[in-house]
């Protein structure tokens, strides 16, 4: 498919509670690279299949959470448009500027109804994969340190008014639905799953009473075999797991999930699917909700459904 518009999840800036902690943890566990630290005191990462400077980066802070999920557009042209689109479409946003985030253009900043902060952008200085672009090899040293995923994925967010979301990433950012959960009403979407890609999910909402929640930021593993290593990862350093090794009805991927040190739950994944825009979006009720989270065991983990940071 063409990729223009809305391209990828960039960056998530998320709250940690000792900085030093968990500066190890995403760099000596989770084996991402650190790239930079600036001065409001946040630590930049990426995975070491990503070209772009930075997709994660932390910051200390009292409670555990995350402060914004940025993706990346086309060019500064697609960024003008699709603000002034936002706008058309009664969203406030505002502009940050060019280097407020350390290698990043100009952001355009909007709270969405489920009281998220979203941005995007279309500027990052690309670093390179440690691989040159000529002659490139399949992967490098800094794919072998910890659980080292290829790349940020996704995030899964929770929060009220899931459906005015959807109507601004389907409706204003060219986004399309992959899956959904519907509530016992068979009506009510509580849960929706969206694509600005090939990919079976860039972001996913589920609906919760409490404004702009973590349930989890997502890392693309590159097979089965490199989640189940990470799993092995995880308990030599005594990380703690949520659910999995296991694979979601939803989505089809293969996951595991775990916390940081903080609180803050992330995803260790592969699979899934690849839909295209005119792809039917898939059902799950919730009498079978137990499948799509978990569909060996069918089982509905209160752990997972409840807990968010
Ligand atoms: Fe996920």
């Amino acid at each position: 498919m063409a990729m223009t518009g809305v391209l990828r999840p960039g960056h998530a800036q998320i709250r940690v509670l000792n900085l030093e902690e968990s500066i190890k943890f995403y760099r000596d566990v989770m084996g991402l690279i650190e790239t930079g630290r600036d001065d409001q005191g946040r630590v930049y990462f990426k995975c070491w299949d990503e070209q772009d400077h930075s997709s994660y980066i932390i910051r200390e802070a009292p409670q555990a959470g995350v402060d914004f999920i940025g993706f990346r557009v086309l060019d500064e042209a697609t960024l003008e448009s699709l603000e002034s689109n936002l706008n058309a479409y009664g969203v406030e946003t505002r502009r940050l500027p060019a280097g407020d985030l350390l290698e990043t253009g100009e952001r355009v900043r909007f709270t969405l109804p489920s009281g998220h902060e979203f941005e995007l952008f279309a500027t990052k200085t690309k670093v390179g994969n440690g691989m040159p672009l000529t002659n490139p090899g399949p992967w490098c040293a800094d794919a072998e340190k910890g659980i080292s995923p290829i790349r940020f994925d996704h995030a899964l967010l929770y929060g009220p008014n899931i459906a005015d979301v959807k109507k601004i990433f389907v409706d204003v950012l060219g986004f399309f639905m992959v899956e959904r959960v519907i509530a016992e009403d068979n009506t009510t979407e509580v849960g929706i799953w969206l694509s600005c890609s090939h990919k079976v999910h860039d972001i996913a909402f589920v609906e919760h009473p409490e404004p702009g929640k973590l349930h989890h930021c997502s890392f693309l593993m590159e097979s089965w075999e490199r989640v189940l290593r990470g799993g092995d990862i995880m308990s030599m350093n005594k990380v703690e797991v949520d659910i999995g090794p296991t694979r979601h009805g939803i989505t089809r991927g293969c996951t595991i999930y775990a916390w940081d040190p903080s609180g803050n739950r992330f995803e260790t994944f592969m699979g899934g699917y690849h839909p295209y825009p005119d792809y039917e979006c898939l059902t799950w009720t919730m009498d079978n909700f137990g499948q799509g989270l978990d569909y060996p065991q069918r089982k509905l983990h209160e752990s997972f459904l409840t807990i968010v940071s």
